[in-house]
């Protein structure tokens, strides 16, 4: 076995190592390795969501996003085309305006649209593909807008570009991912955001609301199954990334809401009893075991505000739409 190398004991006393996937990967495959092999090894088995995303997955969330019954994209956009005058003037002019995990940025143009005299837009993004291709857009809807990407985890970001610093800043934070992260990730977030943008700062960040399961449920489990093949994804990828051999006809998508954590989470479940391979490691599956794949926090309007102000950030404003779907918030530092 190589130095540094990983190795996970499984249960049933086998152990599993990612000896083979070292020696000829790149480092962002190394992690989905290390991540994959960790999380099917551990009890309760879980792939963190970020894996969701790579182009097939991207794409499966555009559509999710169109869907009649997943409400947020469409709501939130609402809620910022309705507001943004307001948001501006709130803003005043010339701030820096940073987006953490921005995607495609469509959203975005919406605010840029109405902020007054923006010296540059940072988005910050892991999938460079993803800001390469926003940028263009974005340059083609602003023309001479000052564009400076960060291909970053925007949930490890140490340092903006050296020409934000210094000037006022409106951070931004859409589409409700926070939602993705535990209370406690996302207090760690929030208080990382409050280094990097610093005092005087505004946050704008929209926030998916708790409410009605039947409501709720549909939008995780939407007739047309995009939602079951963007979870059911995630083994596609491992089977085309890591060697992985799911067979994806004998897993389930599951989305259930948890009431005690306030949270939607999603499953990948055994239909049978079966074993899957993952980089030559052997995984036994009962029927009906499950993979943890996503979380989906949701939050009454006071309880965003007291998780914001524990990082260090105060409520300016939040508006909601008419149906009490989603929140948008404007905290300042
Ligand atoms: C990106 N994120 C906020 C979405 C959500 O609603 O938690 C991801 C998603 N998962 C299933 N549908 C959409």
């Amino acid at each position: 076995m190589m130095e540094g190398d990983i190795t996970f004991e499984l249960p049933d006393g086998v152990t599993v190592s990612l000896e083979s996937a070292r020696a000829r990967r790149a480092p962002e495959a190394d992690e989905f390795a290390r991540a994959v092999l960790a999380g099917l090894a551990s009890r309760p088995r879980e792939i963190p969501c970020r894996f969701f995303y790579d182009a097939v997955g991207s794409e499966l969330f555009e559509e999710i996003a169109k869907l009649d019954e997943y409400y947020p994209t469409r709501v939130e956009a609402g809620l910022l085309e309705a507001h943004r005058e307001e948001i501006a003037e709130l803003a005043g002019p010339s701030r820096v305006l940073i987006e953490f995990g921005s995607g495609s940025s469509r959203k975005t143009s919406l605010l840029i649209g109405a902020l007054e005299s923006i010296p540059a837009y940072v988005p910050i993004d892991i999938a460079s593909e993803s800001l390469k291709e926003a940028a263009g857009w974005l340059l083609r809807q602003h023309p001479g807008l000052t564009i400076m990407p960060l291909i970053s985890d925007f949930t490890r970001t140490r340092a903006l570009p050296l020409l934000a610093r210094g000037r006022r800043k409106l951070g931004f934070f859409s589409g409700s991912t926070i939602g993705n992260l535990t209370h406690d990730e996302a207090r760690a977030f929030l208080a990382n955001a409050a280094r990097l943008l610093g005092k005087g700062s505004l946050f704008l960040i929209g926030v998916d609301l708790k409410k009605s399961l039947s409501v709720l449920l549909p939008a995780y489990n939407d007739a047309k199954g995009v939602t079951a093949a963007f979870n059911l994804n995630l083994l596609a990828r491992i089977n085309r990334e890591l060697g992985g051999d799911f067979d994806l006809s004998r897993f389930a998508h599951e989305a259930v809401y948890n009431e005690r954590h306030g949270r939607i989470e999603m499953y990948l479940v055994s239909l049978v009893r079966q074993t899957a391979r993952v980089l030559g490691n052997p995984f036994a599956f009962a029927e009906g075991e499950r993979i943890h794949t996503e979380n989906s926090h949701k939050y009454t309007v006071g309880e965003f505000q007291a998780l914001a102000s524990r990082a260090g950030w105060q409520p300016v404003k939040a508006w909601v739409d008419p149906e009490q779907l989603f929140s948008l918030h404007l905290l300042r530092l």
